[in-house]
């Protein structure tokens, strides 16, 4: 069988998301979760773009045991320079480097010709292949580049010493047929001594990024770039848990195989959309909740029968478990500890503590703690300890008819707690006034989400929200988790606002 190899750019092209911001210590524990889930590759950021991104793909690079880590770099000496500073201590760094290659690229926004393209491939791509052994070069929007001159293109960094070439259909234009010719004939065209690692690379602007990189595989490539969830740009990348479980299952078709751990999937896309604040839908393929329920008659009976009537994968072959051991409040240090290193996280002494003492406050409240109460506890813990400026306290003052009153108190870097009341038309905008109010910003609140963490009247309440910044148009994403509505709101609210505050 042939093996492909899984390149993941949730943490580059996945986190160009809108409202989608990734912290050191976020990026480096999906990073970690990514190598469990047996990812080959994994693109942790664009080096020069910041100096947060700088540090991420370092610390990744630094941290990696087994993944190779790429940083993204266009075609310029001082994105290549810092691409190397940042991964020269991986175990296996390697170099993905970009030019757009598409009339319509070059013309409009590049402003270069095709000869001025070509010799910056050449100086670039060759000068890249003095600092690393590895070396991919992209011709973006390839899907709408003039057939013979992508073959030139690719001919050109083939010959400076790229030894990967990806294939962006960047604009998620293209379809199986013209996407997976695009790769027969590159295959059959180009002119190479050393063996060529052919990778697809698409968006999923009109639905077709997970057929699109199959059409690929099946004409050759043998990489496959994508995101968890599918998160990015636009519409999004290919979701890879989807590439993975096309191959698993319909391995009679494509006669391949990933190191890709199956089990650890849903555990993998948790995390993604707690970190990223972007919920997964229910009906998502492969990890959304609806995924595995059978709601028909006929379809239960079946499923009753023989699950093989309605049911093409199993729960447990992605790590859905339907009926893991809940903790509760009588369990103690030694239990608590073992259920979250079966989950997954390495925690310190430190955080251990605080987690134990937040985990039995909440087992206080809640009679069962399940693994998603445990994941959003330990996501919030993370989330908050990153965070400037703290949610101290919350008060509220209802009444039934009329304005509403909150009072919030946070602590801010300086340790000092600030306070400020407000009233409101309603609850949640009283606090949020409030919450402006103490970060002197007037933000607005595009999105606002509320769901049950699991089912049952005591389940812990998960607030999304998105602020707006109508200055910098720019949109911040925020996550809280509280047993209280009105908390887990204030919760979320603060951690968006904290983002904004950071940008100004
Ligand atoms: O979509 C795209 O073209 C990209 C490139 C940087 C490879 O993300
Ligand atoms: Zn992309």
């Amino acid at each position: 069988m042939r093996k492909i190899q899984f390149f993941d750019t949730t943490l580059r092209d996945g986190e160009q998301t809108p409202g989608v911001n990734f912290n050191t210590k976020e990026k480096i524990q999906i990073a970690m979760q990514l190598e469990k889930w047996g990812i080959d590759v994994i693109e942790a950021g664009f080096p020069i773009a910041s100096q947060g991104d700088f540090e991420a793909v370092k610390a990744i690079a630094e941290n990696a045991k087994r993944m190779t880590v790429v940083g993204l770099a266009r075609c310029q000496k001082k994105d290549i320079d810092r691409a190397y500073e940042a991964l020269k201590d991986a175990v296996d760094p390697q170099i993905h480097t970009f030019l757009a290659t598409s009339n319509v690229h070059m013309e409009y926004k590049l402003k270069m010709t095709r000869e001025e393209v070509l010799a910056s491939i050449k100086e670039h791509v060759g000068y890249a292949r003095t600092l690393f052994e590895k070396v991919q070069f992209s011709p973006e929007d390839a899907s709408r580049t003039d057939r013979d001159f992508l073959l030139e293109a690719v001919q050109t960094a083939i010959d400076a010493g790229a030894t990967i070439i990806n294939v962006p259909d960047t604009v998620g234009y293209s379809n199986p047929t013209e996407y997976g010719g695009i790769f027969k004939y590159l295959i059959e065209h180009i002119k190479s001594d050393q063996e060529i690692t052919f990778s697809s690379h698409c968006h999923d602007d009109l639905g077709m990024a997970t057929a699109n990189a199959l059409a690929a595989i099946e004409n050759g490539a043998n990489r496959v770039e994508g995101a968890i969830n599918g998160i990015g740009e636009r519409a999004g990348n290919t979701a890879l848990e989807e590439v993975a479980l096309a191959l698993h299952i319909r391995k009679d078709f494509y006669n391949c195989e990933s190191n890709i751990v199956l089990n650890e999937t849903k555990r993998t896309s948790d995390l993604v959309s707690r970190l990223s604040g972007i919920p997964v839908p229910r009906n998502k393929a492969i990890i959304g909740d609806n995924a595995y329920a059978h709601e028909s008659g006929i379809h239960q009976d079946g499923v009753l029968k023989n699950p093989e009537t309605y049911e093409i994968i199993t729960p447990t072959l992605v790590g859905v478990s339907q009926n893991s051991l809940p903790l509760g409040k009588l369990s103690g240090r030694h239990a608590f500890v073992t259920k979250i290193e079966e989950l997954g996280y390495q925690l310190t002494d430190e955080e251990i503590k605080t987690a134990f003492k937040r985990f039995k406050d909440l087992a206080d409240k809640k009679k069962q703690i399940t693994d998603q109460d445990l994941i959003a506890l330990l996501t919030d813990q993370s989330r908050e300890e990153s965070e400037r400026c703290k949610l101290a306290n919350v008060q509220v003052q209802y009444s039934s008819g009329g304005y509403q009153g909150a009072i919030v108190s946070i602590i801010n870097e300086a340790g000092e707690t600030k306070v400020a009341s407000t009233i409101g038309s309603g609850s949640i905008q009283a606090i949020y006034n409030s919450i402006d109010e103490l970060f002197q910003q007037k933000p607005e609140l595009s999105e606002y989400e509320i769901q049950a963490i699991t089912g049952g009247e005591d389940a812990q309440a998960e607030v999304r929200v998105t602020l707006h910044d109508p200055t910098t148009k720019q949109d911040f994403r925020g996550i809280g988790i509280d047993f209280d509505v009105l908390q887990a709101s204030a919760k979320a609210y603060i951690q968006a606002s904290n983002q904004m505050k950071e940008q100004e």
